[in-house]
């Protein structure tokens, strides 16, 4: 049975390492898993990097974010009628969430355009795992590894924190305390998914 799993969350919230446990744990369970990510790591996912690097206009990095995931979206619709477990660190929500505030007073709804534009490739999880960190914890976490990117600014992210937290409302989205420990997390993550493969 396919299963199709997004993880979401500020920066600093522990999706990635969260992303690694838990595709351990489903090859743990001889379950046919595909980790994969945006940006992706394809050509478009260098320039979706590039721009965001670079601090490029918001326009410029929403429609490279689209980009990278229009193309995407075929590698996922592949993996996932080949009946596997895809496990994605992040994904549409996260182009609702930033760019959501990114283009504040740019386009009169930014939310509503971001959904309308994605439409055509647009493939609908059927879990989304959202990692919630306090975002002074976040960037606490970041600086502590590397240099912070544009995006990563207090304010911006709390604002994209709240974006998330109003999109949480939908059924698909499970919310995780990621101030917990990583195994912990993991534990959880996993027993989310099988219970979803066990229905
Ligand atoms: P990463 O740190 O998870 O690799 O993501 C790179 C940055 O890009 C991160 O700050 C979140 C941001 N991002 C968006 O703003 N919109 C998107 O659609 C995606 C996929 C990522």
């Amino acid at each position: 049975m396919s299963l199709f799993v997004t993880l979401e969350g500020i920066d600093g919230s522990g999706k990635t390492t969260l992303a690694r446990h838990v595709h351990k744990r489903m090859e743990a369970h001889d379950i046919d898993t595909i980790a994969t990510q945006e940006p992706t790591k394809s050509w478009l996912g260098d320039a979706v990097r590039r721009s965001v690097d670079e601090g490029a206009d918001p326009w410029v990095q929403t429609l490279l974010f689209l980009a990278d995931r229009s193309r995407h979206i075929e590698e996922i619709r592949e993996w996932i009628s080949q009946d596997r477990v895809v496990i994605c660190d992040r994904y549409h929500d996260s182009t609702v969430a930033y760019q959501g505030v990114a283009l504040e007073g740019r386009v009169s709804n930014p939310l509503e355009w971001i959904r309308r534009v994605s439409s055509p490739f647009l493939l609908e999880p059927d879990i989304t795992l959202l990692l919630v960190v306090e975002p002074t914890e976040g960037l606490a976490r970041l600086s502590a590894v590397r240099e912070r990117t544009p995006f990563e600014e207090l304010e911006f992210l709390r604002r994209v924190q709240e974006l998330y937290l109003r999109l949480a409302v939908e059924t698909r989205f499970v919310k995780l305390d990621s101030s917990r420990p990583p195994e912990v997390l993991a534990r959880e993550a996993e027993g989310i998914i099988l219970s979803r493969l066990q229905r």
